[in-house]
């Protein structure tokens, strides 16, 4: 105890020197808007934050045609089932001139396939560990067994496989799998571990929005990284217990990427498959996007917004519309004012007339009253000392119980405190829930749907629905991926 709040009051002093010291750049960095701290442009003015940023620079290479990951062919397919087989393995990628970099990456070098999966399908992955350390393989957003979920507590040697199977119950959604092993977690991904997972069911399929891969429907998976003198990514140098950063935006892997806009609607699926670093998407000129769905399924509507705030493990879908821009011009999505994506409009056609007004059919959601398990997780402080109710993870403890089907409302808060103010991404496993109220009040449309990561900002507190509808133990965690393996995470076990 004694010992504890001396490090405590000890780090409250250094981060507060350090503050001192460091609020020139922070408030520079916030000036510039590059979105690249972990401040946010809403409250960057009202608490004191962090002094740990790197700013982004612009890649110093030539615009590239975006990456477009492979969607997965299955290995077999029946009526009711699909086979995939997912290999984690090294390789190497030519990012930019020089020499090759080494990396990570799921059945190529860098990044993983597209997964693509029915409502009431069952799908059988063989997961594949070529790796030389341990890994696991976990499917992030997917309404899935502890034991196949693929948490910290369940590694796989290098070279060793083994086979998971679920039926998919969740609707259409964009959802992506990364590895979970601990210690581990923030530099598997850093080195390039990390796929997308395209959920469809009968509505998605039915719905007049654009939907050719790579014509009018493009993976968006954001990511910052820093290329050493030797073009290598050095996660331990570049290291940060607050979160690593990186210098460039490398988007689908790609460095400065274009694509050819060919159409009047463009479907931008984003993902934020940064370690730590939050950013404020918005389009060139102030254009609006229609954001048509969140993480784990559509908007009821697509609802018209100007900014787009993605931490770690956040997804998005939008449809851009161009109708009204000429051709031979540009549009840009944007992070603060770095460039993210440019879209090379040419001549288009319609592919489709308008963004249809209804997109999903979600219940209503009613404050349950019966039978409900409540819990609070109060998160709180930054670096080494990050904690989910006042304790630091450990594998051999269970933090919270319930059962299958049993009615949860959980209260998730940021505590603000003097110095040690984050945001932190919160994510729970294996289901996906619903928020109730943040701060008191109704979520905006834009946060109607099912999610299962939530961005807390210092002083934040959200309440949130849902049930456990398999078994097993699961985690919950700050998306932060080295505040996570610092031990801002805890376990829940379903029965
Ligand atoms: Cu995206 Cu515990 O994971
Ligand atoms: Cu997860
Ligand atoms: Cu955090």
């Amino acid at each position: 105890m004694k010992k504890h709040s001396i490090v405590a009051t000890l780090t409250v002093l250094i981060v507060g020197i350090s503050l001192l010291v460091g609020i020139q750049t922070v408030t520079a960095a916030g000036m510039m808007g590059n979105g690249n701290s972990m401040m946010n442009d809403n409250n960057s003015n009202s608490s004191m934050m962090t002094e740990h940023t790197v700013d982004l620079k612009e890649a110093n290479v030539a615009e590239q045609q975006l990456n477009l990951p492979p969607i997965l062919k299955p290995d077999k397919q029946t009526k009711t089932d699909v086979y995939y087989t997912v290999t984690a393995k090294q390789g190497q990628m030519n990012f930019k001139d020089g020499q090759a970099t080494k990396t990570y990456g799921y059945n190529g070098s860098y990044l993983g396939p597209v997964i693509q999966i029915n409502n009431g399908q069952t799908v059988h992955i063989k997961e594949v560990n070529d790796l030389p350390t341990k890994t696991t393989f976990h499917w992030h957003g997917a309404i899935i067994s502890g034991k196949a979920d693929g948490g910290p507590h369940d590694p796989l040697a290098a070279g060793k496989s083994r086979t998971i199977k679920f039926k998919v119950q969740q609707p259409a959604a964009m959802l992506w799998f990364h590895p979970h092993p601990s210690g581990q977690t923030g530099k598997q991904v850093y080195k390039g571990l990390a796929g997308l997972i395209y959920v469809n069911d009968a509505n998605s399929k039915k719905l007049s929005i654009p939907k050719k891969y790579g014509v009018d429907d493009f993976p968006v998976v954001v990511q910052d990284r820093t290329f050493d003198k030797n073009n290598q990514f050095n996660y331990k140098k570049d290291y940060n217990a607050d979160g690593t950063l990186g210098e460039n935006l490398l988007i689908n892997g790609t460095l400065n990427p274009y694509i050819n806009v060919s159409t009047n609607f463009v479907r931008l699926r984003l993902l934020n498959g940064s370690n730590a670093r939050n950013y404020n998407f918005k389009l060139s000129n102030n254009q609006v996007m229609y954001k048509i769905a969140g993480y784990g399924s559509f908007l009821d509507r697509p609802v018209k917004i100007k900014k787009l705030q993605l931490s770690p493990g956040e997804r998005a879908q939008v449809i851009v519309d161009t109708t009204k821009l000429p051709d031979n011009s540009e549009l840009k999505l944007l992070t603060g004012g770095m460039n993210v994506l440019t879209m090379k409009l040419g001549a288009r056609s319609s592919n489709i007339s308008e963004i249809p007004n209804k997109l999903n059919n979600m219940q209503k959601l009613k404050q349950p009253t019966k039978d409900v398990n409540k819990e609070k997780l109060v998160l709180s402080g930054m670096s080494k000392m990050v904690q989910i109710n006042g304790k630091q993870f450990n594998p051999d403890r269970i933090d919270l119980h319930a059962k299958v089907g049993q009615q949860q409302i959980w209260t998730i808060q940021n505590k603000k405190e003097m110095m040690m103010n984050m945001i932190h991404p919160f994510h729970l496993h294996g289901v996906q829930f619903r928020i109730l109220s943040i701060n008191g009040k109704k979520p905006p449309l834009a946060q109607q749907g099912y999610l299962d990561t939530i961005t807390l900002n210092p002083g934040d507190s959200y309440k949130i629905s849902f049930k456990f509808e398999k078994k097993g133990l699961y985690m919950y965690h700050c998306h932060n991926l080295e505040h996570e393996e610092n031990g801002m995470m805890g376990q829940i076990l379903v029965q």
